[in-house]
């Protein structure tokens, strides 16, 4: 088996290759990030069990042909992901997304590969009812530039399904979870390590009570390998949730494991982006339990850092 991963090295794509060898053992896997998130440490300690191959390359501009030719699978996770400061790189992000997907997506026709894609339950936006996936293109409300392109991809997908392409999409919720090469831009993490460092967590003034979509690392991974392993290439969208939770909610957990944990509220671009819950029953309907627990996930985050923190004085420097 030969399987293709791009942005291979990122916070979640760091968690499938030091999982996928436990699955399938023997297997080619090819891994192909730009280092733009410069997770390096991503590549330490790799399985035996696989033969990796590790290609420095930006799919956006290079011909991946060779690579893709007689492999069995693309999983297509490479992607400018900061979707708060999407704003400040709008074209950029346009661009660079938008047509790395486009490239996989030629070359997976091409080459009749099927195709993984990871798009984000922010292509909802602002909702008043809990979406699933039938809803409407025109009932969805992306209210970033990240988002928005992310949208366009799924559009693009669906048109070259008409041409032949095999592909799932899974519109994945925000990732919560430890993995080699995590970061922590998004909002579990970023308030976990917030909170250990003594730093006040920085919510969005409209976002303390809003209810969104949040996926455990264990569920993301456990996702992936259901969609390969039943050959789930249907051509249509799943939603991939492990909980639907308050930013509250959220606080609430990292308070029970971090003492003093103060909230600073602040302005951001992407705060018109409103409450939004979102239904994992179709992706449940194909036999997939989700069995991450959100909770577990920052207990060991937190772990995770206060364990660092008792060795590190951090600054909070004044400006
Ligand atoms: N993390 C989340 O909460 C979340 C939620 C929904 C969807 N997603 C999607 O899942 C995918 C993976 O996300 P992640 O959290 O691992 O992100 P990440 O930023 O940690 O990883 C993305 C990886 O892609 C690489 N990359 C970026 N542009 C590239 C390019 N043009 N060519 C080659 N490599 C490139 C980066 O160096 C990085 O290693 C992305 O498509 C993201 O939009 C993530």
């Amino acid at each position: 088996m030969k399987i293709v991963i791009t942005g291979a090295l990122g916070h979640i794509g760091s968690s499938i290759i030091h999982e996928f060898p436990k699955h399938f053992p023997g297997a080619d896997i090819i891994l192909i990030d730009n280092l733009l998130a410069h997770r390096y440490c991503s590549l330490f300690n790799l399985s035996n069990y696989c033969n990796f191959q590790f290609i420095e390359a930006d799919v956006s501009l290079v011909d991946l042909s060779d690579v893709v030719i007689d492999a069995d699978i693309v999983l297509h996770l490479a992607a400018i992901t900061d979707a708060a400061n999407s704003f400040q790189i709008r074209e950029k992000v346009a661009q660079v997304n938008f047509s790395a997907t486009q490239q996989m997506a030629k070359l997976c026709l091409k080459y009749n590969v099927p195709l993984i894609h990871l798009s984000s339950t922010s292509v909802y936006g602002s909702q008043s009812c809990v979406m699933d996936e039938d809803c409407a293109t025109d009932q969805l409300n992306p209210q970033s530039p990240y988002a928005e392109t992310k949208l366009k991809e799924e559009k693009l997908l669906s048109d070259y399904q008409h041409r032949g392409l095999k592909y799932t999409i899974c519109r994945f919720g925000t990732i919560c979870g430890v993995s080699q090469g995590m970061r922590f831009h998004t909002a579990v993490n970023k308030f976990c390590w917030q909170a250990v460092m003594g730093h006040p967590l920085t919510v969005w003034r409209t976002a303390q009570f809003q209810k969104r979509p949040y996926l455990t690392l264990s569920d993301a991974v456990g996702s992936i390998l259901h969609i390969i392993k039943k050959e789930l290439y249907d051509g249509t969208t799943y939603n991939v949730l492990s909980q639907n939770m308050t930013v509250n909610d959220i606080i609430d957990i990292i308070r029970t494991y971090v003492n003093d944990v103060h909230i600073s509220l602040v302005d951001a671009e992407i705060m018109n982006q409103l409450s939004y819950e979102v239904s994992n029953t179709k992706f449940q309907n194909t036999g997939f339990r989700f069995s991450g627990n959100v909770e577990k996930s920052i207990k060991e985050t937190v772990t995770l850092l206060l364990n660092a923190g008792k060795r590190i004085v951090c600054f909070n420097p004044v400006i």
